[in-house]
């Protein structure tokens, strides 16, 4: 039995009038005994506060205020750098509901193995009770969750991240539902022991139980793993949420497009993690396409419902960015870069001698810097050693409101409407740079059978390629196979209604050259590939049918203010049919793999496919 926690510790403040949130923070302070507990409301003097807990205990830097006003660094145990997809579970009653693609252990089992993990965690720590909304309050779209972390670095991300503190007990009133979710770093202090800056257990379990909605994390306090609110809820539980209601919760970014007559577009676009959806989502357009705009409404994840309208409703549940930081630089994102002038929590980035922050790929090389891990870093020792002075998953945490391209409807509780997917993996061969389904099926098939080649953003190996199905291979919260069922459903619903569905698209910004450079200049230059898009959706855009959908041909894009040959348009589309066969043949790897409940449509479309290969 646990002891209940004595004294005054316990009382929720007097605007918490929520019985069974209330009685869940008691049992959960009983089992996991902190020092203290703090309920979280949100404010500014909260989140300076927690900062500067932060500051004196060694967690955070505080970064020159002159460069980087209200900004703060703070580097992680070498160990705790990514999220874990190997120490990640789903457990549902039944094996087969998780599939094949999760970590599956029985919910009794489980809850054996957490229970005396979890009994006494937090001990010498504070509990933060943080109330958050996974997308604008009181939306119809929108849920709440509530989670309770030993980890004040989780406390101040969460903040910006979601929409997080006192409002959220109004929306959630005497009988409101939350998604419960607990959290430790699982490094309770004895009594004098002294703290070390980035506390964290070498045993990780980020545990999901999609039937009673509840999430538990244990011994990592970096990214996904711990800012449950993320990868957890929105994608891992809101996925079941989704199947059980009848809407999605997606791993895609969610940008506006305005043309030049000023009508709007809202597309959203899946890539798998680190495949530069924030780029995507900030887009400039180029030279050649005055008069556009681009705007974001999300970077990473999208709930999506259908309307009475008969359209697809999205908005973003997240109220900022946990973006990867190398790579990112005026050339490539200057709207990114402009977000992260002041207010930011950068994880695993590299400090400059004036008290400012540096990453790979960001410019020119500061002389000297202190590394990611704290040592020395200089151009000559990189060039010697190949030491990064950030880890490749560096992230940045910023809120949407410093994004210059911010799109006016980003808290819209109505969401915007959906005209077309994008389904993106990093390929360096085979897939070509865009390619349109002609129909909802086929739409599904090229994102059910999506290829990726890995990112730094999952702890494993880099660069070879995974199949990621929907880019939700890590996130997909139950069986994949279910899950391909749930959108072909959603398709011939919204169809049998007469509604217009949107398009679906499936892109590749990473073909390579006989170089092994990226031949694709990317970035800005995918406004290219948008315009082309916007005119398919109009009627008015041409493009060659081939085996498994329709692309452009040069002579379709508009190639106003870019020197791009039609050689190399040829290197980024081209089909080769040796290549075609060995992809169906991981495909049938893939639907072999799957093959519990997986919809006969897709097999089929891959028939046809083979077909029109052999023809
Ligand atoms: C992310 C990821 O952090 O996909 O967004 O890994
Ligand atoms: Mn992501």
């Amino acid at each position: 039995m646990n002891a209940p926690l004595k004294g005054l510790a316990m009382q929720a403040p007097s605007y918490v009038k929520n019985a069974k949130l209330i009685a869940w923070v008691a049992d959960m302070a009983a089992l996991c005994k902190p020092a203290n507990i703090h309920w979280c409301d949100g404010s500014a003097e909260e989140y300076d506060r927690l900062c500067q807990l932060m500051v004196d205990a060694g967690t955070f830097k505080k970064l020159n205020p002159a460069k980087r006003p209200n900004s703060f660094l703070a580097t992680s145990d070498p160990s705790d750098v990514a999220r874990v997809e190997d120490r990640t579970f789903i457990c549902s009653a039944n094996k087969e509901d998780a599939g094949p693609t999760n970590n599956w252990m029985a919910p009794a089992e489980m809850r054996a193995t957490l229970q005396p993990l979890f009994d006494g965690c937090m001990k010498g720590r504070t509990m933060y009770v943080v109330p958050f909304s996974m997308g604008p309050l009181g939306s119809p779209i929108a849920h709440i969750g509530i989670e309770l972390s030993d980890s004040p670095y989780v406390a101040v991300n969460m903040k910006i991240m979601t929409r997080m503190g006192k409002a959220v007990y109004e929306v959630l009133g005497v009988d409101g539902e939350f998604v419960p979710c607990v959290h430790t770093v699982g490094a309770p202090l004895e009594a004098g022991q002294k703290d070390v800056a980035w506390p964290c257990n070498k045993t990780k379990y980020i545990v999901h139980y999609p039937e009673t909605r509840e999430i538990w994390s244990y011994g990592s306090g970096y990214g996904g793993n711990a800012l449950l609110g993320k990868k957890c809820f929105a994608l891992r539980i809101a996925s079941n949420m989704g199947r059980d209601e009848g809407w999605l919760a997606e791993h895609m970014l969610i940008l506006g497009v305005t043309n030049p007559q000023g009508k709007k577009y809202h597309v959203a676009a899946a890539f798998p993690s680190a495949c530069g959806k924030t780029n995507f989502a900030m887009l400039i357009p180029p030279a050649g396409f005055e008069g556009w705009k681009v705007t974001t409404i999300g970077d990473d994840i999208a709930w999506i419902k259908p309307g009475a309208d008969g359209k697809l409703h999205a908005i973003n549940p997240e109220a900022g960015y946990f973006g990867v930081a190398p790579g990112t630089n005026m050339q490539t994102n200057p709207n990114c870069m402009a977000s992260l002038d002041r207010d930011v929590i950068f994880t695993n980035v590299a400090l400059t001698d004036d008290g400012d922050v540096w990453w790979e790929g960001m410019g020119d090389a500061p002389a000297h810097a202190i590394d990611w891990q704290g040592k020395d870093w200089t151009p000559a020792i990189a060039k010697e050693s190949g030491a990064k002075a950030a880890h490749p998953n560096a992230r940045f945490t910023v809120a949407a409101i410093n994004n210059p391209a911010l799109d006016e409807a980003w808290d819209d509780p109505k969401g915007v409407a959906i005209d077309a997917f994008i389904f993106g993996g990093r390929r360096s061969t085979t897939v070509p740079l865009v390619t349109e389904a002609r129909n909802w099926v086929e739409g599904v098939y090229m994102a059910a059978t999506m290829g990726s080649e890995t990112t730094a953003a999952a702890a494993g190996q880099q660069g070879v390629v995974r199949r990621d199905p929907f880019a939700m291979l890590p996130f997909a919260g139950y069986n994949m196979s279910d899950y391909f069922q749930h959108w072909l459903d959603l398709g011939k619903k919204l169809e049998a209604a007469g509604a217009k569905v949107p398009k679906i698209y499936t892109t590749n910004w990473f073909r390579k050259g006989a170089d092994g450079k990226f031949v694709w200049p990317g970035y800005g230059e995918n406004m290219r590939v948008l315009k082309w898009m916007i005119d398919r959706i109009e009627g008015q855009g041409n493009g060659t049918d081939h085996v498994f959908g329709v692309s452009p041909r040069y002579e379709d894009l508009n190639w106003t203010g870019l020197d791009f040959s039609a050689a190399q348009f040829d290197t980024v589309t081209s089909i080769d049919k040796a290549a075609w066969e060995a992809e169906l043949k991981l495909h049938s790897e893939l639907f072999q793999q799957l093959a519990h409940h997986l919809p006969k449509e897709l097999p089929a479309t891959k028939a046809a496919i083979e077909q029109r290969l052999a023809a």
